[in-house]
């Protein structure tokens, strides 16, 4: 079989640059360049998606906004602290690292966040603009990043905090409406002025947060309009990874789900923003809606609980209790704890979307990516949670694109 050699310089710029995903993603692909580490968790180092002939891991070259002065090597200790970096893997990533940090650039945030301690006020100054203006930057630096690295394309990835839960909005129902609230000046969500940006400069745009991003009717309007492939929204990296590969059992065995308790504790920043009751709540809402769908029943009692414990930090901790009947009325339940490294976790899927994006954008693929849902919490071309049934659809679409290659 043909090696997956692919000689292009692809960009992938990361909203959110200095977070903890961004900081897992730098030092892992140095890892895996330099042979420290295997590609654990990266479904795309597997057969059949070896075959597909994806950008190679060699051919990413890293750059991307955040809010924040923190610098890259700040995010790197916090995490060797937390027992997930190795200072091997700082030393290999040393290099990757510098040309990363110098290719970030201040970006623009909601006007709920303007008051967090550690901002650039670059990026300050750049979100008391009128939106036309941000998104004019956004697009600018864009442009900068693939010329300046001779890029033949670039993804965009928002891998940046959470936002503050915003109700339904008129003018993101089309993109006729849209594009008349930003010319009349009116501020949307960061999110919203990252995925149009991105989309304007024809880059695929993988939303990995519950943050909107790409999936308001208006921009789902403008990927298809300017031909662009985007996926979203949400990873589903633990807790909602596990529901959605037990909840079908019950289905299966025709057991009634009576309630489906869930527990979360972290104590990472991403945990941090999420203790704030407004940004939690854009959280839970893709937590509770797969169960619902996957158990058939729209009043299903279920709780999805969050909560911020800094002594944890990157590793988070999850408890489900699910209350279920069987024949006779018998009650009975089910338990199960999920401790996992947040960031490592997350890391891998964002590389497999890269690549996916890639892909998509090569085979001239517009619009919702619907065959990556088994990523995503949420996913934007909605569809079923069940994650087996996710995975087997892009099991099929992979050994479609294989078939083909081999047929031309
Ligand atoms: N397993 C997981 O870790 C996982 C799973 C699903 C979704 N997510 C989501 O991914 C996101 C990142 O997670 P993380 O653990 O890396 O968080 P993090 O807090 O470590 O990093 C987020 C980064 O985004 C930056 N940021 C905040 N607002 C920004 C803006 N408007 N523009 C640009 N940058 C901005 C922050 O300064 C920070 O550096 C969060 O939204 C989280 O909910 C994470």
């Amino acid at each position: 079989m043909a090696p997956p050699h692919n000689p292009r310089r692809l960009g992938v710029w990361l909203i959110g640059a200095r977070g903890s995903i961004s900081t897992c993603l730098v030092y892992g692909l140095a890892g895996l360049r330099e042979g420290l580490l295997e590609p654990t968790g990266i479904i795309t180092a597997k057969d059949p998606f070896t075959r597909m002939r994806l950008v190679d891991l060699d051919a990413l070259v890293l750059g991307g906004h955040d809010v924040c002065q923190r610098d890259l090597s700040h995010s790197a200790g916090e995490l060797v602290r937390h027992g997930i970096l190795s200072s091997d893997l700082i030393v290999a990533g040393s290099g990757l690292a510098a040309e990363y940090e110098k290719a970030i650039r201040p970006g623009t945030l909601d006007d709920s966040d303007v008051g967090f301690a550690d901002l650039d006020s670059r990026a300050a100054r750049l979100s008391s603009r009128p939106p036309r203006d941000q998104i004019a930057a956004l697009t600018a630096d864009l442009a900068d990043f693939k010329r300046d690295h001779k890029l033949d394309r670039v993804v965009v990835v928002n891998v940046a905090s959470t936002e503050a839960f915003r109700g339904q909005r008129d003018e993101w129902e089309s993109l006729v409406a849209f594009e008349a609230a930003l010319d009349a000046g009116k501020s949307q969500p960061a999110s919203l002025l990252y995925a149009y940006a991105a989309i304007a400069a024809g880059s695929p745009y993988v939303n990995f947060t519950p943050s909107r991003g790409a999936s308001i009717p208006a921009l789902r309007e403008l990927a298809r309009e300017r031909r662009v492939p985007h996926c979203g929204n949400d990873g589903k990296t633990g807790e909602t990874l596990v529901k959605t590969v037990l909840a079908p059992l019950f289905t299966a065995r025709a057991l009634k789900v009576l309630s489906w308790q869930g527990y979360n504790m972290l104590g990472n920043r991403d945990g941090a923003v999420l203790a704030d009751s407004a940004h939690k709540e854009t959280k839970v809402r893709n937590k509770n809606e797969a169960l619902r769908q996957l158990l058939g029943d729209e009043n299903l009692h279920t709780h999805v609980g969050i909560d911020y414990v800094p002594s944890l930090q990157d590793w988070k901790t999850a408890w489900d209790y699910i209350h279920f009947e069987g024949f006779l009325g018998a009650k009975m339940s089910l338990q199960f704890t999920w401790t996992g490294s947040d960031s490592a976790l997350a890391a891998p899927l964002v590389i497999d979307l890269v690549r996916l994006a890639d892909l998509a954008q090569a085979r001239g693929e517009v619009g919702e990516m619907p065959h990556t849902a088994a990523f995503f919490k949420a996913p934007i071309g909605g569809g079923t949670h069940d994650f087996h049934a996710q995975f087997l659809a892009l099991l099929a679409y992979a050994e479609r694109h294989n078939s083909a290659r081999h047929r031309a």
